[in-house]
């Protein structure tokens, strides 16, 4: 595709405080400064704990690093009594142009329903914060419905009162490949993600489908992105455990196909 701006994203997940993430963004600041690549390509953005975020907003801002942040989610609410939430006001006065929403760790481990986040996606598209909806089937749903069904109910879900023309993103996390060493498969990817963007022509019509990227997210290293890159309706990569090592997340980003 020529629309859609690959998007290289790492979720750091609960790990590096805003020391560590410092000295990491340095790091990336390398990777991204090198002359012999060009990154005009593709979009590079990290997702630090919600601690770190005003570390390397600091960072990227003083020296106009070429990299995008965001959060790792975020309140439907906009403020008042909600102890230990972040609202999308918050991570848009940090400049976060990213928020990620439903990853299947917090889907699972806090018992996040579709509905609350319709309501995360919408709160994040509210306060001008892109959201990167998470979605993904585990192995016993692969077994029981097939590859789709479950990612597909999902996106509709959370889009349930996204307006047409919404920018968002979409990563389909399949959750038996995530932190598994088992990434799917670059054409079991590309098949999801193709009735993924099916499912999007549907709800918000075909030019907003045909702009939003889908990414692939399940033990990305830098020895299997460049088959994921390949795939027409797949647009980059939501990577966990190597986005923290700088030698694989470098040379993941600079993936050449
Ligand atoms: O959000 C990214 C993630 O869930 C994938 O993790 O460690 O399998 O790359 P990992």
């Amino acid at each position: 595709n020529t629309v859609r701006t690959p998007l290289l994203a790492g979720n750091w997940k609960m790990n590096l405080d805003h020391l560590q993430s410092i000295a990491f963004v340095q790091k990336l600041a390398w990777t991204l400064s090198d002359a012999n690549h060009d990154f005009g390509a593709v979009e590079v953005a990290v997702f630090p704990p919600f601690t770190d975020l005003r570390s390397v907003q600091t960072l990227v801002a003083a020296d106009k690093l070429p990299l995008a942040y965001g959060g790792q989610d975020v309140s439907e609410h906009d403020s008042g009594a909600y102890t230990g939430e972040i609202s999308g006001a918050f991570l848009k006065a940090l400049d976060c142009r990213y928020v990620i929403v439903g990853h299947s760790e917090r889907r699972t481990l806090h018992g996040e329903t579709d509905e609350q986040l319709a309501g995360k996606v919408a709160a994040a598209v509210r306060h001008g914060v892109v959201p990167i909806l998470c979605v993904g089937e585990t192995a016993e749903d692969l077994e029981q419905h097939g590859p789709s069904a479950v990612p597909v109910a999902q996106l509709r879900a959370a889009l349930a009162s996204v307006p047409k023309g919404t920018e968002l993103v979409v990563a389909y996390e399949p959750v038996w490949a995530i932190g598994s060493g088992q990434a799917a498969t670059p054409d079991q990817a590309e098949q999801v993600a193709a009735a993924l963007r099916g499912v999007l022509a549907e709800l918000l019509g075909d030019e907003t489908a045909a702009a939003t990227r889908i990414l692939y997210g399940g033990s990305v290293k830098s020895g299997n992105i460049a088959g994921f890159m390949r795939q027409p309706n797949v647009d980059g990569a939501l990577v966990g455990g190597a986005s923290l090592d700088i030698q694989e997340f470098s040379a993941i980003v600079r993936y050449q196909k």
